[in-house]
């Protein structure tokens, strides 16, 4: 089956990209991004890597790269806590105008007779009820929220073209690399791991969407039923 991978080069989505080369179950990926994946893997022929100067415009030649994919792992965001060093503005372009211009384009390249399954990474504390009352970070909050909200009316109205499932993880527990240090998090926040994320996001691309919104626990759920499938 043929995968698009949004924001290969982040945190979430390079492991994403790592374990779907390696399964015989995605036949050919794309990637898609600002800047290129940086890859050496013996399994890099079955991958397409689309780099876009703006992810608002996509040519006719980049829709050509990302047509007739069975489903889309979206996670191109300006997550929580480098929102705060960026101008609202950016964040706003980067985290919903991104977002929804990728699934026009993404599902309107799709001339199967199968939906586009699109899983879209959120996070645990986003709420659809966008008149709740929020004390932190209320403009973030709402906007994530806002994606949600957006996406599922895309496909409410487009149900033939794609369905929709956002990811609600709590705090995804890996390897973020040298010098990165793990925050003091109040034990209330949901924890799921890497490898588990990867692999719940996989099955669900693969096998059909499960459920909408896939809370942390059923990451962790699903996730752990697909391990031995995906993560080597
Ligand atoms: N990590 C967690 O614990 C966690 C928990 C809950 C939810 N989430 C959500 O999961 C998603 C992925 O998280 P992550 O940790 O993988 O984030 P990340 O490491 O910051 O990666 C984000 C991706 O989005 C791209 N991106 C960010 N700003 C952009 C911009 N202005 N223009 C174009 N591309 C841009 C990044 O590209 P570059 O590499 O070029 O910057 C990268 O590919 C986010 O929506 C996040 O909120 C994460």
């Amino acid at each position: 089956m043929k995968l698009i991978i949004a924001g290969a080069t982040g945190f979430v989505g390079k492991e994403i990209l790592r374990h779907a080369l390696r399964s015989p179950e995605f036949t050919s990926i794309v990637t898609l991004g600002r800047r290129a994946v940086d890859i050496e893997d013996q399994y890099a022929e079955k991958l397409t890597d689309l780099v876009l100067d703006d992810l608002n415009h996509y040519s006719t030649s980049a829709r050509a790269k990302l047509a007739n994919a069975d489903a889309c792992i979206w996670t191109i965001a300006v997550a929580w806590t480098k929102s705060m060093s960026l101008p609202f503005d950016e964040v706003k372009k980067a985290s919903l105008d991104y977002t929804i211009a990728g699934i026009r384009a993404i599902s309107e390249s799709n001339a199967t007779e199968k939906p586009l399954r699109f899983i879209y990474f959120s996070g645990a504390l986003v709420d659809r009820d966008l008149t709740k009352v929020v004390t932190t970070r209320p403009e973030y909050a709402k906007l994530r929220g806002g994606v949600e909200v957006e996406l599922l009316e895309y496909a409410t109205k487009n149900p033939a073209a794609v369905q929709v499932s956002c990811a609600r993880p709590g705090y995804i527990l890996g390897d973020r690399g040298p010098g990165s240090v793990t925050p003091n998090l109040p034990p209330e926040v949901p924890r799921v791991k890497l490898e588990e994320c990867v692999a719940a996001v996989l099955k669900q691309s693969v096998d059909g969407i499960e459920q909408d919104p896939i809370l942390n626990d059923d990451l962790v759920r699903i996730g752990q039923q697909a391990l031995s499938r995906y993560i080597s």
